[in-house]
């Protein structure tokens, strides 16, 4: 999605609104902040923005300002940068703070809310297209139910003629099925004046941005309303609606793999893939996966059933069965699962076993090495080709410190042995089933460390 400024649109700067706190979310986080999808709020806003190679993108903030300020900076979207609305007056009031930021050569202005997910580059594409030759444009939808959303009044000859807030609109301007997006497009000169003259005459109390399409027309220009699909200009208003945005972004993104990439998704409804995780072609998705952040799942790789993976990478050939895994490697044609957790800094090579119920965090397996079932790998490189059998527990902590366990390549550590860290088992050294192992073992050597089994025969007969 990444491209260069496109030099046409140079001139356009976009005016993100994120100041409001969301009081409809009943929440102790700002609403822009919240996540669906595997983004923020406005981060999927600013997704949709990037794309389009504007010559700047300012976002005004308020509520929770440090907060959203370092949400904006990690999205990165080029040419952005915040203002702060420092008391949150309304929509209208959030534009003429952001006004002054606007740079010299800025000649348009396209105002977008930071609460509508659904955007896509596209729609606002056609939003910037609409307005050539215009002051103004704006994108309106036909919803079945309109409420909350503001209502597009048109004149007898179908043209924008104002907005009415859902508040402020009789049982009549109620009826209309035609809502405002809260996305616009204005000339910069017609936007500035328009915006100095809004007012607060109305039941809340607030500057209201929608009043500049009233103003405009008033002044007998039009207002060019291009009518977008309902899904793509949703706003998010309470934690109901952020549940329904999010299941469009990801149904949105399955639907771009399977069609697009060529992945088989067997059961959409229980599959939650992040708008940010990329699958490669041939890859399988079982039902009840979970892919998020920076996950990738590499070409004909299966994932599920059951699997929970967050900022992990599947290599290709991998199979993943019921598994949980963050911040994990797991390497080409690696075998991971059922009931495996795969904890941070975790790096499965090529061609790896982690089986039944192991566990393993900061453990590096190299290529071919097997830990099949019941293991603690922790702290720990296992070197190629290895073998850890069932129960083998890496004691890397002491209660205050933890150490480090090498296993050299070729080795074989048996069933049940605790190797207590720091301690190094040499290349193709074994060691036998049951040992506590406080000391190295030399390459190739055997190491056992346990009591020698007493045998008392005849004794249940003589007690
Ligand atoms: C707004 C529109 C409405 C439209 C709807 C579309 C107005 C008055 N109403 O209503 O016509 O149908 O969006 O989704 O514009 N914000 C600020 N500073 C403020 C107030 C709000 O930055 O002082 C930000 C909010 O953080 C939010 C966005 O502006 O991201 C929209 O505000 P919100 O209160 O959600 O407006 P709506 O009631 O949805
Ligand atoms: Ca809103």
């Amino acid at each position: 999605m990444d491209q260069d400024p496109n030099p046409e649109r140079g001139d356009v700067a976009a005016i993100v609104l994120a100041a409001g706190k969301g009081t409809r979310f009943r929440s102790d986080v700002a609403k822009v902040l919240h996540r669906t999808a595997g983004r923020s709020l406005v981060g999927h806003v600013l997704e949709a923005l990037r794309p389009l190679g504007l010559g700047q993108v300012i976002v005004v903030v308020g509520h929770q300002r440090e907060d959203v300020e370092a949400e904006v900076a990690a999205v990165g979207v080029p040419g952005s940068v915040t203002v702060v609305q420092g008391e949150q007056r309304g929509t209208g009031h959030a534009v003429q703070v952001a006004l002054p930021a606007l740079r010299e050569g800025i000649d348009r202005v396209v105002i977008v809310p930071g609460d509508t997910p659904l955007l896509t580059a596209a729609t606002l594409g056609s939003l910037l297209d609409a307005a050539e030759g215009g002051v103004a444009a704006m994108l309106t939808a036909v919803l079945d139910d309109p409420t909350g959303y503001g209502r597009v009044l048109r004149d007898g000859h179908g043209a924008v003629d104002r907005i009415v807030e859902h508040r402020d609109a009789t049982e009549d301007e109620r009826s209309v099925g035609e809502i405002n997006a809260g996305m616009y497009l204005v000339a910069r000169g017609p936007l500035e004046d328009a915006l100095s003259r809004i007012d607060d005459r109305n039941v809340q109390g607030e500057l209201y941005v929608t009043d500049v399409v009233q103003i405009l027309t008033g002044d007998g220009q039009r207002v060019a309303a291009v009518v977008a699909d309902e899904t793509h200009v949703a706003g998010v208003n309470d934690r109901w609606q952020l549940a329904a945005a999010g299941a469009v972004l990801r149904d949105r993104h399955l639907a771009h793999l399977a069609a697009e990439v060529g992945v088989t998704i067997d059961d959409p409804a229980s599959t939650h893939v992040d708008v940010s995780v990329r699958v490669d072609r041939d890859a399988r998705l079982l039902p009840g996966t979970i892919l998020e952040g920076s996950t990738v799942v590499g070409e004909r790789a299966v994932v599920g059933p059951n699997s929970h993976l967050t900022d992990t990478e599947v290599g290709p050939d991998a199979t993943v069965h019921s598994t949980r895994a963050d911040g994990a490697a797991i390497g080409r044609g690696a075998s991971v699962g059922p009931f495996t957790h795969l904890r941070a800094g975790t790096r499965l090579g090529a061609d790896t076993k982690a089986g039944a119920f192991v566990e393993t965090k900061n453990a590096d397996v190299a290529d071919g090495a097997k830990v099949p079932h019941l293991a603690y790998v922790g702290d720990a490189t296992v070197g190629a080709g290895a073998n850890i059998a069932c129960g083998v527990i890496t004691v890397n902590y002491d209660g205050r410190t933890k150490s480090h366990t090498t296993i050299g390549a070729g080795a074989f550590v048996g069933c049940d042995v605790s190797l207590i860290a720091p301690v190094t088992v040499g290349a193709d050294a074994y060691v036998a089933a049951g040992s506590v192992v406080t000391d190295d073992v030399p390459d190739g050597a055997l190491a056992i460390a346990r009591s020698r089994q007493i045998t008392k025969e005849g004794w249940v007969g003589e007690r």
